[in-house]
């Protein structure tokens, strides 16, 4: 991979001369072809989808409907109405937290979860509507299959939702061998892609997953779009969770004709140009390769890991960054992370710090937070030697 090369796509390294961007497991950076693809609706054809008959309005739905297209094919859908655009990740989970049928059931997730992948399920519980159970992981944060099993054999498991990648250490859970046990007891597998689709190639196909849930903002997409895959059995069978315009072909004053999938999922006017900017960003990374990218950051994460190890720093997750993709997450016992993240940033390094949305993690380690390094294709071996750099040259016997 040529860095150099890549970065130049990236206006804002021209536009922030210094900049060392470390936050992309919060938000990617974007390349100009996806802004430019993002623009080009409001430019050419900002006209509604899906409804009008003039051409603007069929330009509109025509870039849309390619953009799904290209998602489908991204993530190895079988059939491209099985992607649903939603705005975020954690859209899709409350769409199949709230219109899933698993009242009655029980629901399971792992220790590491993001508040998107928690909140939902502790609601349900506390609503009487589902039993809510946390596998916990082992001592090195790697997911227990053992744990796992545990509970699923006390049965009655209706959901496995699942971070794959946790944006808390990196690190991935076995998917392929969790969907088998799952599927085997009879539940349903729902997966938290927003940390591992903007990394790793995801074949929903092959990893049989009954729906994965992903951002685009990590992955190099605008802002505010997001997408749901689903089986194409399991989304017809899903219930609505929002009703309005696009979502029936008929209605009456008592009654109204459902829409079939994708459309009976996207009701109102929706974030046109970040759906077709979504799909820009599939054919960017297509461009790259995902093996590219994911070896790039783990060269990255092993520089790092090595450049700061003779610090007093308490790297969270396995040692070995091979495990860790492209983060690295510590924590000192002397200094606040948010402190040490604003001293990076007077460096122009600029880190996430404190609990990543992962604050039950913290509050059951009793812990305050952390400092997280996140990368991605644009970094380089010269931004991880700055901060190692910086490291040595401002931390030594502070930490
Ligand atoms: N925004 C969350 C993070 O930074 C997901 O990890």
């Amino acid at each position: 991979m040529n860095i150099n090369k890549i970065k130049e796509d990236f206006p804002i390294f021209e536009n922030k001369k210094d900049l060392i961007y470390f936050d992309s497991a919060c938000m990617s950076l974007k390349p100009k072809q996806v802004v430019d693809k993002t623009n080009e609706y409001y430019y050419e054809y900002s006209g509604c989808v899906g409804r009008s008959m003039h051409s603007l309005g069929e330009e509109a739905t025509s870039n849309v409907e390619e953009a799904r297209k290209k998602l489908s094919k991204f993530f190895g859908a079988k059939k491209d109405k099985e992607i649903i655009f939603t705005r975020n990740t954690t859209e899709g989970i409350n769409l199949v937290a709230n219109s899933l049928n698993i009242k009655g059931g029980v629901v399971i997730t792992g220790d590491k979860e993001h508040n998107s992948n928690l909140l939902p399920w502790i609601r349900l519980k506390d609503d009487g509507e589902i039993d809510y159970k946390i596998a916990e992981s082992n001592e090195d944060n790697s997911f227990s299959i053992e744990n796992f099993e545990k509970l699923i054999h006390e049965g009655n498991v209706r959901l496995v939702s699942i971070t794959h990648s946790a944006n808390l250490d990196g690190m991935s859970a076995p998917l392929k061998e969790i969907t088998k046990i799952a599927h085997d007891a009879g539940a349903k597998v729902l997966v938290d892609a927003a940390q591992s689709a903007p990394h790793t190639e995801l074949n929903v196909k092959k990893m049989d997953v009954d729906f994965l849930a992903c951002s685009g903002h990590k992955m190099l997409g605008p802002s505010g779009i997001g997408m749901l895959y689903g089986k194409e059995e399991e989304l017809n069978n899903l219930n609505t969770f929002l009703l309005g315009g696009e979502t029936v072909t008929d209605s009456r004053y008592d009654s109204y004709d459902l829409e079939g999938i994708p459309h009976k999922f996207e009701a109102g006017l929706q974030n046109y140009s970040g759906m077709i900017g979504f799909g820009a960003a599939t054919d960017y990374l297509k461009k790259i390769g995902m093996n590219n990218i994911h070896s790039h950051e783990i060269k990255l994460n092993k520089m790092l890991t090595e450049g700061l190890k003779s610090f007093p720093i308490n790297m969270i997750g396995n040692t070995d960054p091979e495990k860790r993709g492209g983060v690295l997450s510590f924590y000192s016992e002397k200094v606040d992370p948010h402190e040490i993240a604003l001293m990076l940033n007077s460096h122009n390094i600029m880190v996430r710090s404190g609990a990543f949305c992962v604050h039950s993690w913290f509050n059951k380690h009793n812990l305050p937070g952390a400092v997280r390094f996140s990368s991605y294709l644009y970094n380089s071996e010269e931004d991880c030697k700055k901060v190692i750099d910086f490291f040595n040259d401002n931390l030594k016997g502070l930490l």
